[in-house]
């Protein structure tokens, strides 16, 4: 069954989106060559605590960090490490905020210094496939409509959509129904109702769309080795159509 949530409940997933939002944000300011990703995570889980949110990661099936922090040919679930960025390198932060038993999610691929062209580009075919993917979210529609929106953008542009992960319905609980594929047919799967609330997160990678799981049961590579991007918001469907909640203000601002 799919939630349909009032406005209030938007409401309280706005405010824990927000804390996501801010701690993406503080995580922008900080990443510069020489940096440990462990020392994002730190920074990323005093700030939500101290927003008064938790971070929902932190124990999720026993994951043992406050964000998932992911270099480079690393897709998501990256554990944050004593691995310093170099200059070059793509990092993608992926944070989860509980507060008043509503959750938010929402992820962003930083780039540390200067990077090459072609990788600036994986990066914004990523967040513009998010974006499409989010105007497909509206009244009527499907979730085929959200998948096939991604993939065709992405396709187009010469990249490739993973597909071993998927988006998610996201309220009382970080992953609820319906699952939100980055990829389908339009026109298939459950009908979008104004009140559902969906995390939408394109993976994209340079090469091939098949991952592997590293050893520590958590991090998914590229199989290839290529490098991957990800960008997640967390929506809400309404009659007027999809906003966005994890932008903070009033969902006009930047990415
Ligand atoms: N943000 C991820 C998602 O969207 C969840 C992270 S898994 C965790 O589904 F174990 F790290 F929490
Ligand atoms: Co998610």
């Amino acid at each position: 069954m799919i939630a349909l949530r009032t406005a209030s409940e938007i409401e309280k997933i706005r405010e824990s989106c927000g804390i996501v939002h801010e701690a993406l944000d503080l995580a922008g300011s900080m990443i510069a060559p020489g940096l440990m990703t462990e020392e994002i995570d730190r920074a990323l889980d005093g700030y939500i605590r101290g927003r008064g949110g938790v971070p929902s990661f932190k124990g999720y099936r026993g994951y043992p960090a406050s964000t998932c922090i992911s270099v480079n040919d690393q897709v998501v679930h990256g554990i944050p490490s004593g691995r310093r960025l170099l200059e070059g390198d793509i990092v993608s932060v992926d944070v989860g905020v509980v507060k008043g038993g509503y959750h938010g999610d929402a992820a962003r691929t930083f780039s540390v210094g200067a990077i090459a062209p072609k990788v600036e580009r994986l990066l914004a075919v990523t967040r513009e496939a998010l974006e499409l993917g989010i105007q497909a979210a509206r009244p009527g529609k499907r979730i085929g409509d959200i998948s096939h929106a991604v993939q065709g953008y992405v396709e187009e542009n010469g990249l490739a959509v993973v597909r071993a992960l998927v988006g998610h319905g996201i309220g009382r609980q970080m992953h609820e129904e319906p699952p939100v594929p980055n990829y389908g047919k339009p026109g298939t799967g459950p009908e979008l109702k104004a009140g559902m609330v969906l995390a939408i997160e394109p993976m994209v990678n340079a090469g091939g769309w098949d991952v592997v799981t590293l050893d520590d049961g958590w991090t998914i590579v590229t199989k290839d080795q290529s490098l991957s991007a990800h960008f997640e918001h967390t929506i809400a469907v309404t009659e007027g159509g999809p906003v966005i909640l994890t932008r903070g203000g009033d969902s006009g601002g930047a990415m």
